[in-house]
């Protein structure tokens, strides 16, 4: 049982495979030509997995594998020059090609890695969360963090091929689970909104979803993703709306060092960047609801809560980091964020994807979402 997916980004193509278990990735490794692999997993998988795993693969492909505690504190340049170096101690050359199995956290260090070693050597994904697997493979931004802010270090690198068992999911945290569908709540707000009842109608807390239910979250974020990645694989114009809930996001999933996931701080940012659409005149309010009710159909609001913590001076302290800088002019006071003029369509002025939102505006909209939030839980 699988499914397989052509991934085209720009003028770059790979195949992605959907597999209810590993049995044919020896197959589509064979077909790449790839004899030998450094596996470099996250430590938090389930080590049964990863041991049936290597067996797997060194009875045909010769293999050599470790093991990293990765987390969003060490998706740090340090963590890419550690990793690169241990490779070069086990012997990888130019022809080799790297495995990246874990969440996003690991896919985007070591995508990092392949783009680094020898200038660029081959990269195979097997993403292990649903974050990873509905998202972050589906791009071709591999970066890290800096003190300054997240993925202020990167390029663009392209994977060989991803592959992502199915089975894997079971080890992940109702939490973790839950986080990853955020990316494809901001495609349905973003991109695709003709298909949000259907999506809404499956959603629920549980985390009780079907090998074709979960294909069908694949299938319509690659649509998302691709659709406008195609011709835009640098995302600087229509791809940038996938910056939507970002910039408030990614500053909060900063300020907590990681204890806020990814896709926790893009519910709560696109919550926020929600609102300052309506606050600007943009955005209806029964399309703002939408994301609440989005976002509460999948449980984690109760999770939003702890973002109370920082005020709204420390989120938008970091916001000024936010690398989505210099896409504009810039004006004191102000930070610049991809907004919604409707559902599924970008706000764009002057050909600009980003809008510079005053702080006052954000603030505002900041307060509105925590007494909102409140009614929620
Ligand atoms: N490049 C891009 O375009 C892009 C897009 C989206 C997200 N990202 C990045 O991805 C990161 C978030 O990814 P994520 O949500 O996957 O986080 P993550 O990689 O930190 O994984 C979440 C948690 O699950 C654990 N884990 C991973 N696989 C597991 C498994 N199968 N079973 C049990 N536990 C498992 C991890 O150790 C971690 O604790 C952020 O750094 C974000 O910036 C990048
Ligand atoms: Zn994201």
């Amino acid at each position: 049982m699988f499914h397989e997916y052509k991934i085209r980004i720009g003028g770059y193509e790979y195949p992605y495979y959907l597999s209810y278990n590993t049995e044919i990735l020896i197959g589509k490794l064979r077909a790449l030509g790839v004899c030998s692999v450094f596996i470099v997993y996250d430590n938090s998988i389930n080590k049964d997995y990863i041991t049936s795993l290597k067996n797997l693969l060194m009875g045909e492909i010769k293999c050599e594998s470790v093991g990293i505690s990765v987390g969003e504190h060490n998706k740090n340049i340090d963590k890419v020059r550690e990793i690169s170096e241990y490779l070069l101690e086990c012997g990888i050359d130019r022809k080799s090609c790297i495995v990246a199995l874990g969440g996003g956290v690991l896919g985007n260090i070591v995508g990092l890695v392949a783009g680094l070693l020898f200038r660029g050597i081959r990269l195979v994904h097997i993403p292990t969360t649903v974050m990873a697997a509905t998202d972050s493979v589906l791009s071709l931004k591999q970066a890290v963090n800096t003190k300054f802010g997240k993925n202020l270090l990167g390029m663009f690198y392209k994977p060989e091929m991803v592959f992502t068992d199915y089975s894997c999911f079971k080890s992940l945290s109702k939490r973790d689970y839950n986080a990853g569908l955020v990316e494809l709540i901001k495609n349905l707000v973003s991109v695709i909104p003709e298909h949000i009842d259907e999506v809404y109608g499956i959603l629920n807390d549980r985390v009780e979803y079907t090998f074709e239910e979960f294909n069908l979250f694949l299938d319509l974020s690659i649509r998302a993703k691709c659709g406008l990645l195609i011709n835009d694989m640098y995302e600087k114009k229509d791809g940038l709306v996938f910056e939507y809930g970002h910039t408030v996001g990614h500053a909060v999933e900063f300020l907590s060092r990681g204890e806020i996931r990814h896709g926790e701080g893009v519910a709560f940012g696109l919550m926020v960047e929600s609102e300052i659409s309506r606050e600007l005149g943009y955005l209806k309010e029964e399309e703002v609801d939408i994301h609440y009710k989005l976002i509460n159909k999948i449980g984690i609001i109760d999770q939003l809560t702890r973002i109370n913590t920082y005020s709204e001076e420390e989120i938008w302290n970091v916001m000024k980091y936010d690398n989505k800088r210099g896409y504009c002019e810039e004006n004191e006071g102000t930070v610049p964020m991809v907004l919604l003029k409707s559902l599924g369509e970008c706000y764009v002025e002057n050909g600009s994807y980003v809008k510079l939102v005053q702080e006052d505006i954000f603030k505002i909209s900041v307060n509105r979402v925590f007494n909102r939030i409140s009614d929620f839980t």
